[in-house]
């Protein structure tokens, strides 16, 4: 399962990059304007530091203004996906996408007819939004077992990329039920690492290893 960050945040993506452990980065609207800094330059350094996909999203509603957007976002770098919305405008574009051979995010996807319809668009990952739909009253993760069910049988090759991933619990969830990749905030990300068991475990061992006054280099 791939690890995806979810994050416009530079600085924080660079510091948990280094564990060798982040596979892509998904970026949108909300968080470029939180990174308080161009698009451009942003989704130009995120690519920089991951060789994996990098999620960078449309802001037009029309499918010809998504394309011409899609095109000049898809130039920053080789690895940038195009992220588009689950419309009838964004599937339009999504269809032309694949088409040129640029890779796109199909996102804000929240049930599995929508899934069903960007594949066969051609999207190269959809994005469920777990949490989101959690929030609304439904169980997010459903979806990502149905939408993995509708793929398998019909040998689709758009990856399930499970979003909106608020705790651990929904990262275990999405693994599986057979999510290709998850996009996790940084927040969850760092406190995968952690266990309390974990750390008690090590203080004891750490603690009985100095009473042995033994060292290993
Ligand atoms: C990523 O592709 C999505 O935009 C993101 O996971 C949404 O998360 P949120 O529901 O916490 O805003």
């Amino acid at each position: 399962m791939q690890l995806f960050l979810d994050t416009a945040d530079v600085s924080v993506l660079r510091d948990l990059a280094a564990t060798g452990l982040v596979d892509g980065v998904t970026t949108n609207p909300t968080l470029i304007a939180k990174s308080g800094r161009p698009m451009f330059e942003v989704i130009a350094e995120i690519c920089d530091i991951v060789e994996g996909p990098v999620s960078a999203e449309v802001a037009a509603t029309e499918s010809k203004a998504m394309l011409a957007e899609g095109r000049k976002l898809a130039a920053i770098a080789t690895n940038v996906v195009v992220k588009v919305p689950l419309t009838r405008e964004g599937l339009i574009a999504t269809r032309e996408f694949a088409i040129e051979g640029i890779q796109t995010n199909v996102t804000l996807c929240f049930s599995a007819p929508q899934a069903l319809l960007a594949a066969k668009a051609g999207a190269s990952y959809i994005s469920p939004f777990v949490g989101r739909l959690d929030d609304y009253g439904a169980v997010g993760m459903e979806l990502i077992a149905e939408i993995r069910a509708i793929y398998d049988n019909y040998d689709f090759d758009t990856e399930i990329l499970a979003a909106s991933i608020r705790n651990g619990a929904h990262v275990t969830g999405a693994a599986i039920a057979g999510a290709d990749c998850a996009t996790i905030p940084p927040d969850v990300f760092a406190a995968l690492f952690k266990h309390p068991l974990t750390e008690k475990g090590l203080d004891q061992f750490l603690a009985d290893w100095a009473k042995t006054g033994q060292s290993i280099l």
